[in-house]
């Protein structure tokens, strides 16, 4: 059983958070069925919320947030349906368009954030989670998220990471 959780811990870690390898044993000694349960969680921190769950079948969406973020949804489902992954991208560069389009990226596997290290800013030890959220906030140059995190603020050699996640968030709308 390690092999196997290891196997596909792996294989989902890479875009998913993979929350609970559930094995459900039939009356058969000799059948095993297994689910992977995923959970995916997009937010801004104390504004909006968006948690997905799901089995690889059905959808379990949870969400909280502003108006402005709540009407999207609400838009969007009525539009396309109830399945997010079918939703298209959303393009505009307000926060909850940038969250959504996180979540739909996310549930396709194609979220591949450009940054791989917690630490952004060893100067001024700011975290990549940080820079991103005042990103998602509407922080969208090098010089605004400077203003509000301190990053890049010394010896800016990490002005283009903090670039590279602005670019990621707001740039390259399709991923
Ligand atoms: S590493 Fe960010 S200012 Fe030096």
């Amino acid at each position: 059983m390690s092999g196997l959780h290891s196997c596909l811990g792996n294989r989902f870690n890479s875009t998913y958070n993979c929350l609970l390898l559930k094995q459900l044993l039939n009356a058969s000694p000799f059948y095993y069925w297994w689910v992977i349960i995923m959970k995916i969680k997009v937010e801004l921190d104390d504004r909006d919320f968006l948690e997905v769950e799901t089995d690889g079948s059905g959808l379990n969406v949870s969400m909280l947030g502003c108006t402005e973020f709540m009407e999207m949804m609400q838009k969007m489902k009525r539009h396309f349906g109830v399945d997010i992954r079918k939703w298209p991208l959303p393009e505009g560069t307000d926060h909850s368009s940038i969250l959504l389009r996180e979540m739909v990226l996310k549930l396709r596997g194609e979220w591949i954030f450009p940054i791989s290290e917690n630490l952004v800013c060893k100067c001024r030890a700011i975290s990549a989670r940080v820079i991103d959220q005042v990103v998602i906030a509407g922080a969208h140059t090098t010089d605004s998220v400077t203003k509000q995190t301190s990053a890049s603020s010394a010896c800016g050699t990490c002005r283009p990471d903090v670039q590279k996640i602005i670019d990621y968030r707001i740039h390259s709308k399709l991923g």
